[in-house]
C-alpha cells in the first residue's frame, strides 16, 4: 500500500461533505421516503457513555449513503471516513523523508501533535490520537472509535466553510488527510517527543508503552502557527490583538450561521496565529462578502472536542452534564467558562446556545489584555486602542452571539 503522505490523496476539505447537498438531489420521484429518512437519522445517530459523557453523532454524505443498507460499527465508520478497508502501519502512512522531518509542536491530553513536510512541500501538523487501547493515557481513557468520529465529522465540516459561498471562512484550520494505524510509536517520533520534553517540558507521558496492536488515528491538518497560549511577548502591539479578536469573531460567526456551531473550549491552547503577508482577511456571512485587516496575522480556530454544531437539523454534540471534573476547576477563568456555559444553557449540551462564542470571546480578551506586546502601550494611539479594547471586554457579555458581537460592537465599526 502507498504511504499517506506521498499519496495523491483527495484533500478532505475538498470532499462534498454537506448533508444538505444530499438532498437537494432527492426529488419526489426518488425512492427517498420519510419512512426511509427516518431509519437513516436512527442509523445516524450515535449514543455513547463515557466517563460521563455522551457523544451524539451523525455521519457525513460519504458514510451515509453507505451506511443505509448496514448497521455498521463506529470502526467501520471511521475506516470509510478514512477511505480505508482496514489499519495502516505508520511506516505505510509517513514516509521515511517526512517522518525524518517530524518535530514535536505541541500536545493535550488526547492527541501528540508534530509538524513536518508532505510530499507538496507544505507544511502539515499531524495530530495523533491513540483509540480504544485498555490503558490509560495521560490519565484519561482513550477514546473509542465513536469518540473520534465526533473530532473527524467537525473537523471536515468546518474545514470545508473554506469553500462555500454563503457563509465562508478560512478561519478553521484546514484539514488536509486523516488516517488510522495500528502499532507501536515510532522511534523518530519518540525522539521528536524527547527533545520537546527536554526544551519545553511535557505534561504527557511518554508514549512508548503502546503494544503493536494499539490504534491511532492520524489527522493531518495544515501547519497553523503557534497557539495563543506562546505568543506572550511575541505579538507586535495591541492593534494585532484586536485583528485576532476580530478574526476569531468573524470565524465563529459564519459557524454560526452555517452550522450553529459552537465551540465550546476556546481556550488559548486551540486558538492558533501565523503571520501573514496579506494585508486582508475576507470572509462572507449570509452572503455579504467582508474584508477585515489582518495586522499581519492570521488566526485558525482548532480543537472541537468538546464542539457542537448541525446540519439539517441533525445535532453533533458531546454530552458533558455528568462531566464534574471539568466544572470543577479554579485558578484561570477558562475554567469559570466552563460554569458560565453551563448557567447559559442550564447542562443541556445538545441545545444551540451561541451565548457559550460570548463567553469565550470574553476570556479571550481577558487574555489578551493581560498578554506583553513587543511595543509599548505607552503612545496615545495604543492607550486609545487599549481603552477601546477595555470598553469591549465590559460590553462583551450582553451579546447573544459572536454574530451579534461581530455586527453590533463598537470596537469593530
Ligand atoms: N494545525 C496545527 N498547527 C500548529 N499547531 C497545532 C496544530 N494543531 C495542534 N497544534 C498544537 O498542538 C496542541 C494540541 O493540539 P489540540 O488539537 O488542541 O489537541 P487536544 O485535543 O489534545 O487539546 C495545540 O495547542 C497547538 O499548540
Ligand atoms: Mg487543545
Amino acid at each position: 500500500m502507498s504511504s499517506w503522505l506521498a499519496m495523491p490523496c483527495t484533500p478532505a476539505r475538498m470532499e462534498n461533505l454537506n448533508l444538505s447537498s444530499l438532498l437537494q438531489n432527492f426529488t419526489p420521484s426518488s425512492p427517498f421516503t420519510t419512512q426511509m429518512w427516518s431509519r437513516l437519522k436512527a442509523a445516524l445517530s450515535i449514543h455513547k457513555k463515557k466517563k460521563g459523557r455522551r457523544v451524539v453523532l451523525l455521519l457525513n454524505m460519504n458514510s451515509q449513503v453507505r451506511m443505509f443498507d448496514d448497521d455498521i460499527s463506529d470502526a467501520e465508520k471511521v475506516y470509510q471516513e478514512c477511505q480505508q478497508e482496514g489499519p495502516l502501519t505508520f511506516e505505510e502512512c509517513i514516509t521515511p523523508e517526512c517522518m525524518k522531518l517530524c518535530c514535536k509542536i505541541g500536545e493535550g491530553t488526547f492527541g501528540e501533535v508534530f509538524s513536518t513536510t508532505n510530499q507538496g512541500n507544505q507544511t502539515v501538523a499531524l495530530k495523533i490520537i491513540p483509540v480504544e487501547g485498555k490503558e490509560k493515557v495521560n490519565g484519561e481513557h482513550q477514546k473509542t472509535f465513536g469518540e473520534i468520529l465526533h473530532e473527524i465529522i467537525i473537523s471536515k465540516e468546518l474545514s470545508s466553510l473554506n469553500d462555500k459561498e454563503i457563509n465562508k471562512t478560512k478561519g478553521f484550520i484546514g484539514l488536509n488527510n486523516l488516517h488510522c494505524v495500528q502499532g507501536s510509536y515510532p522511534k523518530q517520533l519518540l525522539s521528536a517527543w524527547d527533545k520537546f520534553d527536554k526544551q519545553r517540558g511535557s505534561e504527557n507521558d511518554r508514549p512508548d508503552f503502546f503494544g503493536e496492536k494499539q490504534m491511532f488515528l492520524i489527522l493531518e491538518f495544515e501547519f497553523g502557527g503557534s497557539d495563543l497560549e506562546n505568543m506572550s511577548g511575541k505579538l507586535s502591539s495591541l492593534a494585532q490583538a484586536k485583528a485576532i479578536l476580530l478574526q476569531v469573531s468573524a470565524t465563529l460567526a459564519v459557524a454560526e450561521q452555517a452550522l450553529q456551531f459552537e465551540h465550546r473550549d476556546l481556550h488559548w491552547g486551540n486558538v492558533l496565529v501565523k503571520t501573514t503577508k496579506e494585508k486582508t482577511c475576507t470572509y462572507v456571512l449570509n452572503g455579504t462578502e467582508h474584508s477585515i485587516e489582518s495586522k499581519g496575522v492570521h488566526v485558525n480556530i482548532i480543537d472541537y472536542s468538546l464542539s457542537r454544531l448541525e446540519i439539517d437539523g441533525l445535532t453533533v454534540s458531546c454530552d458533558i452534564s455528568a462531566d464534574e471534573e471539568l466544572f470543577m476547576g479554579q485558578g484561570d477563568y477558562q475554567f469559570d467558562i466552563y460554569r458560565k456555559m453551563r448557567e447559559a444553557n442550564n447542562n443541556s449540551w445538545k441545545e444551540y446556545n451561541p451565548h457559550t462564542n460570548v463567553l469565550w470571546l470574553h476570556y479571550l480578551t481577558d487574555k489578551l489584555l493581560g498578554m506583553k506586546y513587543k511595543s509599548s502601550t505607552k503612545s496615545a494611539q495604543m492607550r486609545a486602542l487599549k481603552n477601546s479594547l477595555t470598553c469591549f471586554y465590559e460590553e462583551l457579555l450582553s451579546y447573544r452571539s459572536a454574530t451579534d458581537v461581530l455586527q453590533h460592537s463598537s470596537l469593530f465599526h
